[in-house]
């Protein structure tokens, strides 16, 4: 019920305030987070809850399978604040295994909006079927497709004029991929980080 979430929060501040009277007070002066997180939209990964980090440490985009469309304005000026405004050292582009999105578009059957924002997932699986389709169990190769999906959005967002004009006037910034199992809850570093691109 929706007033069982006024109750949660007040009982949320007041534990908050008992423990530290001036945390809320602190926390509204100034926001100053080191990571930028775009993640999937699903409730099973809150970027907050899941990378053990408190409010005001970490700023948040999120959508449907973390897909990085070159020309989404909301992702896009997010991602201009979090490195211009505020200057985050870390962008992690955050995907997890057992992603509904990812399911979705390699399905077949999804319709309407969903159905034409995860097409370059699809495309993603076109361009390494190669590989998948060598992945026997159908889960794995889900969760292989879910990997892929981050380290092309990481390379998505480094090819931004956002990254691109940071890292030319030398701000310490960098770009990477993570992975969350929902199985084991752990968070995975994909190796696929950006510091900076030549050229
Ligand atoms: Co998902």
């Amino acid at each position: 019920m929706l007033s069982d979430i006024f109750t949660r929060n007040r009982v949320w501040s007041e534990a908050m305030v008992a423990d530290d009277p001036d945390y809320f007070r602190r926390l509204a002066a100034i926001q100053r987070p080191e990571f930028f997180w775009i993640g999937c939209s699903d409730s099973r990964v809150p970027a907050n809850v899941v990378a053990g980090l408190q409010p005001g440490m970490v700023f948040v985009h999120r959508n449907v399978a973390n897909v990085i469309h070159s020309s989404d304005m909301n992702l896009l000026s997010t991602l201009e604040f979090a490195v211009e405004e505020l200057a985050v050292q870390h962008v992690i582009v955050c995907g997890h295994y057992g992603c509904g999105g990812v399911r979705a578009a390699v399905a077949e059957r999804t319709q309407g909006l969903a159905n034409h924002w995860i097409e370059p997932i699809r495309r993603l699986a076109q361009r390494h079927s190669a590989e998948l389709d060598n992945i026997a169990e159908e889960q794995a190769r889900l969760d292989r497709l879910s990997e892929l999906n981050v380290v092309e959005g990481v390379a998505r967002v480094a090819e931004t004029p956002i990254l691109r004009a940071a890292w030319a006037r030398g701000a310490d910034v960098a770009v990477h991929g993570l992975i969350y199992g929902l199985r084991d809850g752990r968070l995975r570093n994909l190796g696929c980080t950006v510091t900076r691109i030549r050229g």
